[in-house]
C-alpha cells in the first residue's frame, strides 16, 4: 500500500510544469495592457498538449513566460518543484538552455550554418564536447528524416526541412519539454501533417513533453489535451482518453506536388488513416 506521503511524491513527480494565478501586464504608450488574466495550468511529464485560441488571446506570451523568455507580472510557474520566477538572470539563461527547447514559425536557424552545426549550436553555447556533440546532432538530424541533408545551409532546404532541423536544434540538450509556437504555419498541409507526425512520434519514442501552440485543428484535435484561450484566461481545458490513436491525416484530396515532395515521402507512408482511433 502507497502512504499518503508516497502518493504526494508520486504526484508531485509527475507534474513537470505547475503555473498557478499568473498574469501578464504590458506598459504600452504609458497604459498597462492586461494581457494574462490569472492562469492556472499543470503540465504532466510526457503530456502532449495544443494552446489554442484567435488571435491575440495570449497564446505566444504564454509560451513565452512558460520559456523564461519574460517574466510574469504575478504567480509562479514551477519546472518540476523550482520556482523559476525566482531566479536571476544567469541561472535562468542555463535552465532554458539544458531543460528547455523552442520551435518558432520562423525558425530562426543560423543562415551561415550547415544543418548539424544549426543543431549543434545550443550544445556550443553550453560548452559541450564538440565531437560528441556532432554525433548526436547528427543522429538527431537522421530521427527526423535529414540524414542526408547534414551539410547543407538553410538557404539550401526546403520549408518543411528547415522546420526539421528546427526541431531537432530544441531536442538537442534532451529537454525537459519542447515550446512550440505555430511551428507549421508557413508550411503547405502535407509538409505540416508530416512535422506533426514527428512530434508524436518523437513524443512516443523520447517522452518528450510538447506543448504546441496551433491554429491548425486537426492537430490540436488530434493531440491529447487541448487548451483553448480566450481574452488573456483559459476557457477551456480537455483531455482526450487514453488510446485514442496517433495522429491522422484527413483525405483533402491532395496535390500531386505535396505527394510528392520530399518531406511527404516516408512519413505521409507512415500514415495509416485506417489506424485511427475515435
Ligand atoms: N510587448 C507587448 N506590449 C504590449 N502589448 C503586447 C505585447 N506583447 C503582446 N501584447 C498584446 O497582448 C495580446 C496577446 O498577444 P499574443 O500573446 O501575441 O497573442 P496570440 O499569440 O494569442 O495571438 C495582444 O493584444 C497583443 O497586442
Ligand atoms: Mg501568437
Amino acid at each position: 500500500m502507497t502512504s499518503p506521503t508516497t502518493a504526494k511524491a508520486t504526484e508531485a513527480n509527475k507534474t513537470l510544469v505547475a503555473v498557478a494565478g499568473m498574469h501578464k501586464k504590458f506598459l504600452h504608450e504609458g497604459r498597462s495592457v492586461h494581457v494574462l488574466r490569472g492562469i492556472d495550468l499543470m503540465i504532466d511529464r510526457g503530456e502532449m498538449l495544443s494552446v489554442v485560441g484567435p488571435s491575440g488571446a495570449g497564446k505566444s506570451t504564454l509560451l513565452h513566460i512558460l520559456g523564461t523568455l519574460d517574466l510574469p507580472s504575478s504567480g509562479t510557474i514551477h519546472y518540476e518543484g523550482h520556482d523559476v520566477t525566482r531566479y536571476s538572470p544567469s541561472r535562468l539563461a542555463a535552465f532554458r538552455n539544458h531543460s528547455l527547447g523552442f520551435v518558432f514559425q520562423s525558425h530562426h536557424l543560423l543562415p551561415e550554418f550547415t544543418a548539424v552545426e544549426n543543431v549543434m549550436m545550443p550544445g556550443m553555447i553550453r560548452g559541450a564536447e564538440k565531437t560528441k556533440l556532432r554525433a548526436d546532432a547528427s543522429s538527431l538530424l537522421e530521427e527526423v528524416g535529414l540524414g542526408h541533408r547534414l551539410t547543407h545551409r538553410p538557404g539550401e532546404l526546403s520549408g518543411g526541412e528547415q522546420a526539421r532541423v528546427a526541431l531537432a536544434r530544441a531536442l538537442v540538450m534532451n529537454p525537459i519539454v519542447v515550446l512550440a509556437d505555430e511551428p507549421t504555419g508557413n508550411l503547405d498541409s502535407a509538409t505540416s501533417d508530416a512535422i506533426h507526425q514527428l512530434f508524436f512520434d518523437l513524443n512516443k519514442r523520447r517522452g518528450t513533453t510538447f506543448l504546441i501552440v496551433t491554429h491548425n485543428n486537426e492537430l490540436a484535435d488530434s493531440m491529447p489535451r487541448k487548451v483553448s484561450m480566450r481574452d488573456g484566461q483559459i476557457e477551456s481545458d480537455v483531455r482526450r482518453g487514453p488510446g485514442t490513436g496517433p495522429f491522422r491525416t484527413v483525405e483533402r484530396g491532395g496535390s500531386p506536388a505535396d505527394a510528392g515532395s520530399d518531406d511527404a515521402g516516408p512519413d505521409a507512408a507512415d500514415l495509416d488513416p485506417t489506424e485511427a482511433a475515435d
